[in-house]
Formats: structure tokens, sequence, C-alpha cells
């Protein structure tokens, strides 16, 4: 069991800066293995600003390099984020967050679940935003990705009615097409292009609509969820191919087969950048039931959906996201470290912490070193992104989870809720900082004191090396510690 009290001895006791001030490979992040290839999870239960870092990462590279594969591995339009570009905002769910940026292959991977109509409705937004009949970047979606259906959305919607297992799903039909997987029958991006795409989609229908009459549920009259519009009826099956044949003209540009593109640039050394969707938190390997999503979450995952080509372990740096100072949370789990009152509202508010693709305020908790380190080991973890580093209130010290107990004796974190139910935390206070302060900063030795020592223990506590920190919104409010 990793001694988290020690740590903060040895960085706050001895004022030692440790990852902060050894000469630590972040020197050299873009150098390792293959360069200019990094990887970004989220690393603890979502929302921690991936799109924002991996978008910014992508920028990066452009600085120095022609061309950029941004390359998007996993999960749909459950995934929500705020990009923000030379003045233009725009909220991204399925598309890679390095959509706006120009010379960057935008590849949505095969282990994607893609809800066409959605993806249309952001394709527009996006050029809407833009002002332009082109998107900024090229759109490569993989001819392998899976289709996620009104109907996969209707049958979530019915299970969450007759029991649990939907209950706080972004109700995205998500895990009933990651299903199909599972039961071998996907429908795919190809099939939708194909000549016979009718008599695939046909099928499909006629099966759910089996299904959720099983339930005693009727599919025509069920309604689907869609991004910033009203809820769609399912209707008949000759209205629900009528909404997909429209949809499938629109999006035929730009899916193709992706396999020999992806040998060519790992072979070539174009720079990549890998975002994951969701997080470490949420994989079904390592999360707490039933607040997990269908998906891999972890940086294995890409392995596999590049059918070996990108290989994790080759990668110049595996990057985690996770908030500074505390963890937010949507979904059914109670958290050891839930905070209640003025603090978690204050923070809620602060910090915009509400759900980007439901709108639902996310529940807050104290940061939880036993729960992060517990993801940091099993996801395999090498650096760290700390977001939102200017949460911090002078008047109010920063409480730190290091441990836990039951009954008095030490217990360990496990992703098992009956476990985490049983368990106290046991916390340390450490001294806050000034957010304001903290915004300004251009490099770490301008961060508060006390910004600074934290960063140092929280990246000792979980042995990764801080590699970016956002102390902002915006996007010039980045630290990079390389
Ligand atoms: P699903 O991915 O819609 O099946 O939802 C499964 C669980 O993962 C639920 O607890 C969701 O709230 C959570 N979840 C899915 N995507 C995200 C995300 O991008 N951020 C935070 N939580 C998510």
């Amino acid at each position: 069991m990793t001694d988290f009290k020690k740590i903060y001895q040895q960085v706050y006791k001895k004022n030692n800066l440790y990852s902060l001030k050894k000469d630590k490979p972040c020197k050299n992040i873009l150098k390792n293995n293959r360069p200019n290839t990094v990887a970004v999870v989220g690393g603890a239960l979502g929302d921690e600003g991936k799109g924002r870092v991996t978008d910014e990462l992508t920028a990066l590279f452009l600085k120095n390099h022609q061309k950029v594969v941004h390359y998007r591995d996993n999960g749909g339009a459950n995934a929500g984020h705020t990009v923000e570009t030379e003045g233009v905002r725009i909220a991204l769910h399925q598309l890679g967050s390095g959509i706006m940026q120009k010379n960057a292959d935008i590849i949505m991977g095969k282990e994607m679940v893609l809800h066409p109509e959605d993806l249309v409705t952001e394709i527009k937004d996006v050029l809407k935003a833009c002002k332009s009949k082109k998107l900024p970047a090229n759109l490569i979606i993989d001819e392998m990705a899976f289709l996620c259906l009104d109907t996969h959305r209707a049958f979530e919607a019915v299970i969450k009615m007759r029991s649990r297992g939907g209950e706080g799903a972004t109700g995205r039909g998500i895990s009933p097409a990651y299903a199909d997987v599972v039961f071998r029958h996907p429908l795919r991006m190809r099939d939708l292009m194909a000549r016979t795409w009718k008599k695939k989609l046909k099928k499909h229908y006629e099966m759910y609509r089996d299904w959720v009459k099983g339930m005693g549920y009727k599919l025509t009259d069920l309604e689907a969820p869609r991004l910033g519009q009203p809820n769609v009826r399912i209707g008949s099956y000759a209205v629900f191919e009528k909404r997909l044949a429209k949809t499938r003209q629109t999006l035929k540009q730009y899916v193709q087969p992706v396999q020999d593109k992806l040998n060519k640039y790992w072979e070539d050394g174009t720079p990549i950048v890998i975002e994951k969707s969701q997080a470490l938190g949420l994989d079904k390997r390592w999360g707490v039931y039933p607040d997990v999503t269908a998906s891999n979450c972890g940086f294995d995952g890409i392995f596999s959906s590049t059918e070996g080509v990108f290989d994790p372990d080759q990668f110049s740096a595996k990057i985690a996201t996770i908030k500074a100072t505390y963890s937010s949370s949507v979904g059914a789990r109670r958290l050891p470290t839930l905070m209640k009152g003025e603090l978690a509202d204050r923070i809620r508010k602060d910090a915009h912490e509400y759900g980007a693709t439901t709108g639902r305020p996310r529940d807050i908790a104290h940061i939880d070193l036993p729960m992060l380190s517990f993801l940091a080991k099993t996801g395999r973890v090498e650096y760290l992104a700390i977001t939102h580093l200017d949460i911090s209130y002078p008047d109010t010290p920063v409480k730190v989870c290091v441990g836990y107990e039951i009954e008095g004796k030490p217990a360990v974190y496990r992703p098992d809720q009956e476990h985490l139910d049983k368990v106290k935390p046991i916390y340390i206070e450490l001294p806050a900082w000034d957010g304001a302060a903290t915004q300004k900063a251009k490099k770490i030795s301008e961060l508060p004191q006390e910004a600074q020592q934290y960063v140092a223990f929280i990246s000792e506590s979980l042995g990764v090396t801080p590699l970016l920190i956002t102390t902002g919104p915006k996007r010039h409010q980045t630290i990079k510690c390389f």
C-alpha cells in the first residue's frame, strides 16, 4: 500500500520539489521511443479536460510539422467537451478535438460507435462556427467504425425504464451498440455505405422491434435523444430508413478504409496524437459498476483498434488527465470522498461542472489518491496533464484523501461499490493558493509556491511525471513542463 503521508513528508517538510526539479524524461518527452507520439486518457472518472489537452498537443505538433494525425479511438456521442480555437468555441461529442486544426487528419477509429445523424449535426455546427463550407481538418471515418443508431438509444431507454442497468448512462445508446459487437452482429459504417444497406438496416430494425416488443414496448412509439435537438420518435421502418438515407449521403465523403493510412503514417514518422474517450475509472475492467462504459478506455485499446499498428509500448508519452484539486463524477456511483455543501457548490459553479452531453450537475469529490493511484497503475500511466489548478481558494485548505480504513484497519481501493461503501477516507489538509494568481502564471516557477508543492506531491504520490498544467479556461492558460 503506498504511504502517501510519507511522500507528503518528503515533498512538504523537506521543501523538495521532486518531480518538478529533477531532470526527468519530461525534457525529451517528444523524443522517447517513436518520437512525437502521444496518447491521452482520462485519469479518473471522466471530464478531466482530455479534449483540450489533445487539441493543444495537436496544435503544438503543427508548429513544427506539416501534418499531424489526430486519432480518436473509442466511445461515441457519450463524450462531450468544448474546444476553443482562435476565438471560435465549439462543443464536440464524436468528432476528434483537433477538428479545428488545419493540416490535421482526424481519424475516427474502428472501435468507435458513431451515431450518424448526430455526427452530421456536429459537422454542420463546426462548419457554421468556422463560417466555411469545408471542415478545417481533414476528416476520415474508418469504414469499420460501428454504428450506434436510434434503435440502440430506444433500447437503452427501455432497459432504464424496466430495470437496473441503464441508470447513470448518458442515454446515447452506447452499451447496446457495443453489445451488438459482442453478439457478433454489429453494423459498421461500411454497411451504411454499401449498396445493400437497406437490407441490413431492416434486419437490424426488426430485431430491435422484436426485442423491445418482448419487453412490452412498441419500437415505433419510443423516442431517442438527439444532439441539441428535441427527441426523435423512432417511427416505422420506412421513417427510420428515410432519416438515414439523407445522412449517409452527407457522410459518404468521409468514410474510407484507414488501415493503409495508419501503417503509412506510423512508418513515415508523422506526429500522432491519440484521444481516448471517457476515462480509466469508467473502463468496464477497472471501473465501479454500474457506472462503467462499454468501450476500452485504456491505452491497450489503441493497439487493437489499429490492428496492431499503433503500439502503446512505442509511444513517446502515455498521458492521463486529472483535475488538480478535486474530482467530478456523473452516474449512480457512491464516492467515498463525495463533497457536500458550499465548497462543492462553489467548485461546480466556478469550474462549470455540468455534463457536456446531458447537462446534469456533476457530483464533486475530494481528490482521492488511493483511487487515482490504482487507476494510474492499472492504466500504465506515465505522465500527467493536471487541469483546473486555479480551482483553489486561499480561505479553504485543499483536502486530500491519502488512504482508507475499514473498522479502524487500513484498506485499499478496489473497484467494487460494496467495498467502497465500507471504507472511511483518511484526509490531510494542504495549504491552498490564490486561483487568480495561478491563472496568470506562464511557467511553473511563476505558480504560487503552495501550488508548486501541491503538483509535486500529487505527481510523486501517483508515481507519474507532470507534463502539462492548465491554469484557466483559455487556451494560453497552459503550462508546459517540458
Ligand atoms: P454510457 O457511456 O453512456 O454507457 O454511460 C456509462 C457511464 O459512463 C455513466 O455513468 C456515464 O455517466 C459515464 N460516462 C460516459 N461517458 C462519459 C464522459 O465522457 N464523461 C463522464 N462520464 C461519462
